[in-house]
């Protein structure tokens, strides 16, 4: 283990929605390399507390890559330099003594500044909400293997389930659109047998949700590059393919 020195945070600061913000910079003087960016935070925080400073308001949870509430801007980068990282997976190893490291939150529209380095990603949710489930009644559990399910197809879907729903995409999109959070929540459903009843009413409801608070995709592919999970731009034109046969299918439905 070494240790990094002299590294300058300069840190988003932001009391609340109506607050214009500012950056602030603090000096960490040593640091373990082992450390996570976000034991950087928590160290920072501690120096503030025990200055009779307020800590700095930033979200994390499971700190293991799975529930998706960290959301740092990292030197202009969602989750930072590392590809396929979340930030609470990021460590200090990745950078070096001396350096400046810039911190915001995630920059989006339809993300509104809670606090500090906190946002407001409830539009997500809205998209869930919208369709992105399965109606069924449960049941016992069934055998294994009940319902055959090809590999290639089992693995798709199972790639497309890995979003942790961090919003990522949306910060690093020119476009602030959610189409590689929208695609891949869509996606796992629509690719296997248990999403089928409801495949086309998904994804109508999905995409129309996505619309009313996300900007449009402009295939930048920024998000696939920002994913913490890589998860592909695949899912995109899974979604859109079943967003235009939703179209005939649901009219079709519906004149029944
Ligand atoms: S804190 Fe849960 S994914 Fe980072």
């Amino acid at each position: 283990m070494s240790h990094l020195n002299n590294i300058t945070i300069k840190i988003w600061r932001q009391s609340g929605p109506a607050d214009s913000g500012r950056f602030e910079s603090h000096l960490i003087d040593e640091i373990s390399d082992e450390a996570s960016f976000l034991e950087l935070l928590d160290i920072l925080n501690e120096t503030l507390i025990e200055s009779g400073l307020e800590a700095i308001a930033f979200d994390h949870d499971c700190r293991e890559g799975i529930c998706g509430t960290c959301s740092l801007m990292i030197d202009g980068r969602a989750h930072g330099p590392e590809r396929g990282t979340a930030t609470c997976q990021l460590h200090m190893r990745k950078f070096s003594s001396g350096d400046t490291i810039v911190v915001e939150p995630w920059r989006a529209k339809a993300f509104p500044i809670i606090k500090d380095l906190m946002v407001d990603r409830a539009p997500l949710d809205r998209i869930i909400e919208s369709g992105g489930f399965i109606t069924a009644e449960t049941g016992g559990a069934p055998d294994a293997n009940l319902i055959p399910i090809p590999k290639p197809v089992a693995d798709a879907s199972m790639d497309a389930a890995e979003c942790i729903g961090c919003g990522a995409c949306v910060a690093a999109c020119p476009n602030g659109a959610a189409n590689l959070f929208t695609g891949a929540k869509m996606s796992h459903l629509n690719l296997l047998p248990q999403g089928q009843a409801e495949r086309f009413k998904r994804a109508e409801a999905m995409v129309e949700t996505m619309d009313e608070y996300f900007g449009s995709c402009t295939n930048h592919g920024e998000c696939e590059a920002a994913c913490p999970k890589s998860i592909s731009i695949d899912v995109i034109a899974m979604m859109n393919a079943d967003y235009l046969k939703s179209k005939f299918k649901n009219r079709k439905s519906l004149s029944r």
